[in-house]
């Protein structure tokens, strides 16, 4: 019995000992751990950090290039002057002109969501944006320049090689690097989530009025435009990517035989890529020559269009009978999308 207290002080002694050792195990563990943790933090960080700003410093470097007037002949326009970021991408005028004042005969589409576009410009004759990027600088009507004078000038402006080097490493600049720099920047292009998108897709049915959503019910339906302006949660642009005509567009001998270009298949005489409608309100004129004014106008063009004309080559079109109210409907319908 008198041996216990002896005995008790002696094991309450070691557990002391016992716990001072375990806590200041732990707690070295946690210091040492805990800086190992914090030093591969910082560095992980610190690649982050690097990585995105390497991708800031693209997309800066893109977008400069993309609002450049240096890079046409004259100095007089830019990729933006044509595909003004105030206007999605595309102009307020239907046809704006080239370097020198010279005219194209397209309408330069919007580059909203560029990146969804399995091929590229209205007949789809192009593809690649990095490729394509080559082609406004030398042509005639778009910048009239030439490629190396583009390279000459890019290379050995400090600002850009200060940008470059911070992308590539390098103060080296070729004709390659800038095209991919640009093409950068355009698959940033993308549109925003729009009132109609909060209807659809987030329940909220006040984002769209009354008129609107019956105009969606339309182009659904009695329109029929959705057959080639798709929508669904997998493709959210309006288009099917294909190509159509619709009966746009002179019929004198300068008609333009769109889609024809690219595949040399006089069925594709006159078909044009379906238009993405994404903010399709707000960057009237419309359509590959700009030739129609305003969405109604639109609207009316469909629901007039000469169907024995246009039928052989797309059997698609229908006569409409849409009524004056169901015209304002789908007009409302498309300011939203
Ligand atoms: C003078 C006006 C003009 C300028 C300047 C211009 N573009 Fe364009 N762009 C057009 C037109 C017109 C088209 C349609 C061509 C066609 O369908 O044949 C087009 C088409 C495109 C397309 C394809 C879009 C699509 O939906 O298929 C891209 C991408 C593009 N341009 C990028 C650029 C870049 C990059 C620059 C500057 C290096 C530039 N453009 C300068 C008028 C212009
Ligand atoms: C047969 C396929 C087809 C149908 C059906 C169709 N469209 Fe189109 N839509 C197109 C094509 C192709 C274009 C481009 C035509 C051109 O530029 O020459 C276009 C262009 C447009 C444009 C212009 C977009 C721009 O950026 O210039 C609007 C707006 C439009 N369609 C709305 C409608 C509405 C509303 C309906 C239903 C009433 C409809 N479409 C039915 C194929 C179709």
């Amino acid at each position: 019995m008198n041996n216990r207290p002896k005995q008790s002080s002696w094991r309450g002694g070691l557990k002391i000992i016992i716990g001072i050792i375990a806590k200041t195990i732990t707690a070295v563990w946690l210091i040492v751990g805990l800086n190992i943790g914090g030093s591969a933090h910082e560095e992980y960080s610190d690649k982050a950090t690097k990585l995105l700003s390497v991708a800031d410093a693209k997309l800066a470097l893109g977008r400069k290039l993309f609002t450049d007037m240096n890079l046409s002949a004259d100095s007089s326009v830019s990729c933006a002057t044509c595909h003004d970021p105030e206007y999605s991408y595309t102009s307020s005028q239907a046809i704006p002109a080239g370097a020198g004042g010279h005219i194209g005969s397209r309408r330069p589409p919007s580059l909203l969501d560029i990146a969804s576009k399995p091929a590229l410009f209205w007949d789809g004759r192009m593809h690649g944006l990095e490729r394509q990027a080559l082609y406004p600088m030398i042509a005639l009507n778009e910048m009239g320049n030439s490629i190396q004078a583009v390279e000459a000038y890019v290379s050995s402006n400090p600002e850009y090689q200060r940008l470059f080097e911070q992308i590539n490493g390098t103060k080296k600049v070729s004709i390659v690097d800038i095209s991919h720099a640009i093409a950068a920047f355009e698959r940033s292009i993308v549109s925003e989530k729009s009132a109609f998108e909060r209807y659809y897709l987030d329940g909220d049915n006040l984002a769209i009025s009354q008129s609107a959503s019956r105009g969606w019910q339309l182009f659904q339906t009695k329109a029929g435009c959705i057959q080639c302006h798709i929508y669904s949660l997998k493709n959210q642009y309006f288009t099917d990517h294909e190509y159509h005509n619709t009966a746009v567009g002179r019929q004198d001998d300068k008609k333009d035989l769109g889609r024809f270009y690219s595949t040399i298949n006089i069925d594709d005489r006159g078909k044009f890529r379906t238009a993405s409608l994404r903010e399709v309100g707000g960057r009237k004129p419309y359509m590959h020559d700009g030739s129609i004014q305003t969405l109604r106008a639109v609207v009316e063009h469909y629901n007039n269009i000469n169907i024995k004309e246009t039928n052989h080559k797309t059997p698609i079109l229908r006569e409409l009978n849409l009524s004056s109210e169901e015209v304002e409907d789908l007009v409302a319908f498309l300011g939203t999308i």
